[in-house]
């Protein structure tokens, strides 16, 4: 069975998943590293970015779970550009020119282009449709395999809302950003649905798992 599952989707306390505004030099607004610093130490980081080193406890244990069994992923607009991307016919996404995805990947957005290929295997998809048909197309494309779903809290918050995540990891980190796009909005009582675990790190984030009940 093919799963959606979230990997590394960093909140603070306050439940915001990205600062603001958004933009091409602060694509996570005032909240700036803040919200990854735990995720940047691990040997997981160290080894995507091809650096010596790197932490080997939980947060590392967690945040090598991003990759294994993943087919394909889904993203909104605002994960794959600052406002106003779609109007800069060269953007590319963040990522440079061999992204860290490996897979087939869909971007949510108002403003479809053809698609584009980049080194390393992935292949940028733009698609207008319902989180459920997109899911439905990713998963044709992961041939098999889980696709994730990579964010922001915009588009996570409505697969939840629509019932469509079989796995969630959230980090909690201990920041307060006051303000920015919140994860948690409108799904009061998600945790029926979910057997929810929490584990702490001594970095200070505590590590929320959500697996769909039954799974
Ligand atoms: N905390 C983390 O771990 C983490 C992880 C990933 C990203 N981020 C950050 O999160 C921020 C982006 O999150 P966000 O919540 O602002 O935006 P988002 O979830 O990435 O994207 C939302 C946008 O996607 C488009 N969209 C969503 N659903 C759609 C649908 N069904 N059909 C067509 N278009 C659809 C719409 O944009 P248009 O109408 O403009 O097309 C919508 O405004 C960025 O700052 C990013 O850096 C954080």
């Amino acid at each position: 069975m093919s799963l959606a599952r979230v990997h590394n989707f960093a909140i603070s306390l306050d439940g915001f998943g990205t600062g603001e505004p958004q933009s091409r030099d602060e694509p996570f607004g005032h909240a700036g590293e803040r919200l990854h610093e735990w995720m940047f130490a691990t040997r997981f980081w160290h080894e995507t970015t091809r650096q010596p080193g790197g932490s080997s406890g939980l947060d590392d244990a967690f945040a090598r779970q991003y990759k294994p069994g993943v087919g394909a992923e889904i993203m909104g607009a605002g994960k794959f550009g600052p406002p106003g991307w779609h109007e800069d016919p060269e953007w590319k996404g963040w990522w440079g020119p061999n992204p860290p995805f490996h897979t087939p990947t869909f971007i949510l957005t108002h403003h479809p282009r053809p698609s584009i290929e980049m080194d390393g295997g992935t292949t940028f998809h733009f698609l207008d449709t319902s989180p459920a048909k997109a899911l439905e197309t990713a998963r044709e494309a992961a041939d098999g395999q889980d696709v994730r779903i990579g964010g922001g809290a915009t588009v996570i918050r409505d697969f939840l809302a629509a019932g469509l995540i079989d796995h969630m990891h959230v980090a909690v980190v201990p920041v307060l950003l006051g303000r920015g796009v919140r994860l948690w909005d409108g799904l009061e009582g998600l945790e029926k649905d979910y057997e929810v675990e929490a584990n702490s790190s001594p970095s200070g984030v505590t590590h929320v798992t959500f697996t769909r009940v039954g799974l």
